[in-house]
């Protein structure tokens, strides 16, 4: 039996279009959940979007549509964009829905079951930016007196009747599981971040609001719906079947991984395991943050109107290529800038010389002197050994990479064999051998031969589309396009198509 694997990416606010920031998040998510297909996992991979709460419900009075008419449009807009990423989710959650609304109302019913939930009093700073709370001491305040929050947010001053969650009954429980299991949070320095937040004390979180009612209404409580964050963190447990035990999905649950970025790792990482232990559900197994992307150094904001729309990046570039810079040019936990030279620069060395080349050079060759006809390995030399070895090691030197969510680690581990490629073609030279000795040279192809089909298994879960038309001009049948299928060589003497270029150069249009 397959082993279950569950990913998720956040899901997304519906208040504005799809930007880069999303597409980031939703790109590397689909990126693990393709690579532990690929490893032979039975994988569920969720994404979708976060509709209630008071910033979905600003946005729609501003643009004159009711909230649920409004969430209907930027939903169906966010699903354009994931399906235009390649993303591979397996269902799209939205908090509108019937099944998310049962699911919300059971988990509160087993929070205040377990005595966790009491009525009470707000009044403190929130900013619906974050739709967070803040305490006095995590703002700043500017000289003419606005006080913001840390994200840089503004804050108002909110003083309504909520329901408390008893948050600071679990800060034990809470550094337990930190402790017992030191790789829930990745990467370090969040975890550090989270520790000491937690160390320093919990207060009660307010769970419901009751100023506006664009919400999952607080079962029994009338004028009360849930606090946005509750309502949608619950979208993990929903989607799997939630409250129903015997569904298949549940089977998935607890999640192996949560991707989400730096700026929400709190609510994922403190309220989401404190929210399951009090209603007696399994808590997820990690919580796998990622930094942020600035614009030329400079953070994207419609202000500055440096937003970038994700579709209009793929136009320009070509999806395979997005996917690769995002996941190539900045450590996952770290935050990076993007700008037209860094994009043109990895696709023009890293893409068209690097790989498209290597591959093109081997291909044709056999085409060419060949007639297309993959020749037979001889015996090996220590320099095509040296090679082999490189590429059978790849499978767990990626997959240790993948299991950490080092991405760039994993492009870097892939790209020491491409480069070792390059630098044996060179020093065998192929087109002279055609002149010297046919046969070693048909060994020499082969090697490359190989060497590719291993470097191209690896590299579909990031770049789907143009691996699988390598693989194809490599000959290798969809069936065998997975790591397992690595370990059976390919058959001497089969038909490869005639090769074309995979990875074109990048040109400036002419201005
Ligand atoms: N709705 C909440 C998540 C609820 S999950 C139970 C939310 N939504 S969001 O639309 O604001 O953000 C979703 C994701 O996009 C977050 O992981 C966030 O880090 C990511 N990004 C938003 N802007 C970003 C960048 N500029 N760069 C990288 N990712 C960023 O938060």
């Amino acid at each position: 039996m397959k082993s279950a694997f569950y990913i998720t990416t956040p899901i997304y606010y519906v208040n504005g279009a799809p930007h880069i920031g999303h597409a980031y998040t939703s790109i590397a998510t689909d990126t693990l959940a393709r690579f532990k297909r690929m490893d032979g996992h039975d994988v569920f991979f969720l994404t979708g979007t976060d509709e209630h709460g008071q910033k979905v419900e600003q946005a729609a009075a501003a643009a004159g549509l009711t909230p649920q008419a409004f969430a209907d449009k930027v939903s169906a807009d966010f699903q354009d964009m994931t399906q235009a990423m390649g993303v591979s989710n397996d269902d799209w959650i939205r908090t509108t829905e019937e099944r998310h609304k049962q699911s919300c109302q059971e988990l509160w019913r087993r929070i205040a079951a377990s005595g966790n939930i009491y009525l009470g009093h707000y009044e403190g700073w929130y900013a619906v930016r974050d739709e967070a709370f803040y305490d006095e001491s995590e703002l700043t305040t500017a000289p003419d007196g606005k006080k913001t929050a840390p994200s840089g947010a503004p804050v108002e001053w909110v003083r309504e009747p909520s329901y408390f969650f008893r948050l600071s009954a679990w800060q034990d429980k809470l550094l337990e599981l930190y402790e017992n299991n030191p790789d829930f949070i990745a990467p370090t320095s969040r975890r550090n971040e989270v520790l000491s937040f937690v160390k320093g004390g919990l207060h009660d979180l307010s769970v419901s609001r009751t100023t506006f009612n664009w919400g999952i209404p607080v079962p029994g409580a009338p004028g009360h719906v849930m606090y946005v964050w509750l309502d949608a963190l619950t979208n993990y447990i929903t989607a799997c079947g939630f409250p129903d035990e015997d569904a298949a999905r549940w089977r998935f649950w607890p999640a192996d991984a949560h991707v989400v970025g730096k700026d929400i790792i709190r609510f994922h990482a403190v309220y989401w395991p404190a929210f399951l232990m009090a209603a007696g559900i399994p808590v997820p197994k990690r919580i796998s943050s990622h930094g942020w992307w600035v614009v030329e150094g400079e953070k994207m904001s419609k202000s500055l109107g440096n937003v970038i729309e994700p579709r209009k990046l793929v136009e320009t570039y070509g999806l395979d290529q997005i996917r690769y810079f995002l996941l190539r040019e900045k450590p996952f936990g770290a935050d990076g800038s993007m700008s037209h030279p860094a994009i043109v620069s990895r696709i023009n060395v890293e893409l068209a010389n690097d790989l498209g080349n290597l591959a093109q050079r081997s291909l044709s060759l056999i085409a060419r002197n060949l007639g297309g006809v993959l020749p037979a390995r001889g015996a090996l030399t220590e320099d095509d050994l040296g090679l082999l070895n490189a590429a059978n090691g790849l499978p767990d030197a990626v997959r240790a990479c993948m299991d950490r969510q080092t991405f760039h680690e994993a492009l870097e581990e892939i790209w020491k064999v491409i480069r070792a490629a390059n630098g044996y073609i060179d020093r065998q030279a192929p087109w002279a051998l055609n002149k010297t000795d046919k046969v070693r040279m048909g060994e020499v192809l082969r090697v490359l031969v190989d060497t590719i089909r291993a470097v191209a298994t690896m590299l579909q879960p990031f770049m789907p589309a143009s691996m699988a038309n390598m693989l194809e001009q490599l000959g290798v049948p969809e069936h065998a396009r997975d790591i397992a299928a690595l370990s059976a060589p390919l058959a001497d003497g089969i038909h490869l198509p005639a090769p074309r270029g995979v990875f074109p150069r990048y040109v400036e249009p002419a201005a």
